[in-house]
């Protein structure tokens, strides 16, 4: 595991914006894996300022986002199709057939999900997997319990991910109270992850996941087993992080 301790949020994003950068500077087919949430938002903007100023293409590249609600259209503001095209899509050259985001109104829903793995096997699998983490420790929408070994599949929201997500909602009844997400053993086959932390509220989440024990009641403890991962977080989301981590070198 590589950390890179961040100064603050601009910090994180800018750090994370150019870690995809380097990603497709190598590799201008490369798949990305994306998240959704508060805390890639300052990424895609630099994301955007890079494309710009840097001149870097989105042409080749395939994306394939972590999770999407159901049952939610597509112009619904809510939605992650609606987020993704809002924050990232609109401004850069991606080829729309490029983008995948699970069908948050799919009729067979097994059919969908299965439908996504072979969409990520025809791809090549995902080159570099951007995560967020959840206060109760889920890494896409897999929350605590669900077992490690799952694909993408239908999930269930937990209590405290409906509160937390309804400060995007009118109310708390409006949030979705299921998703489409990849599953963990999606995530884990990634290539590399990138996990990204900020603020206070991410304190316990963050050291349960890369100090604590290794369990589903933890879902991103799973990611000390991965062979590639870098965790970028940011002063406040470090607190009770144990020097050897903090200490770690990020080249
Ligand atoms: C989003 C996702 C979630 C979020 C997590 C943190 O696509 O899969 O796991 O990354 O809930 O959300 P924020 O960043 O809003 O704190």
């Amino acid at each position: 595991m590589r950390f890179y301790l961040a100064e603050d949020y601009k910090e994180l994003s800018r750090k994370a914006a150019r870690i995809i950068f380097s990603q497709v500077a190598l590799k201008p087919k490369s798949v990305l894996g994306l998240a959704t949430g508060s805390t890639p938002l300052g990424m895609y903007r630099e994301l955007v300022k890079i494309y710009r100023e840097e001149k870097l293409s989105f042409s080749d590249i395939k994306t394939f986002n972590l999770d999407e609600y159901y049952r939610i259209s597509k112009e619904n503001p809510q939605s992650y199709y609606y987020y993704m095209h809002k924050n990232l899509f609109q401004y850069v050259d991606i080829d729309e057939k490029n983008i995948n985001i699970p069908d948050g109104e799919a009729k067979d829903i097994e059919g969908e999900c299965m439908r996504y793995e072979e969409e990520i096997l025809k791809a090549g699998g995902i080159d570099l997997q951007v995560l967020g983490i959840g206060v109760n420790g889920h890494i896409g929408f897999n929350e605590p319990d669900l077992k490690f070994e799952a694909l993408t599949h239908l999930v269930e929201l937990d209590e405290t991910t409906i509160k937390a997500n309804s400060r995007f909602f009118e109310s708390q009844e409006r949030v979705p109270t299921r998703a489409i997400s990849m599953g963990i053993k999606t995530i884990m086959h990634s290539r590399k992850i990138l996990l990204l932390a900020n603020g206070a509220e991410k304190v316990d989440a963050i050291k349960e996941a890369l100090e604590g024990e290794i369990k589903p009641q933890v879902p991103a403890s799973i990611l000390q087993l991965h062979p590639n991962l870098t965790v970028i977080a940011d002063k406040e989301a470090s607190q009770k992080l144990s020097s050897s981590i903090k200490n770690r070198k990020y080249n």
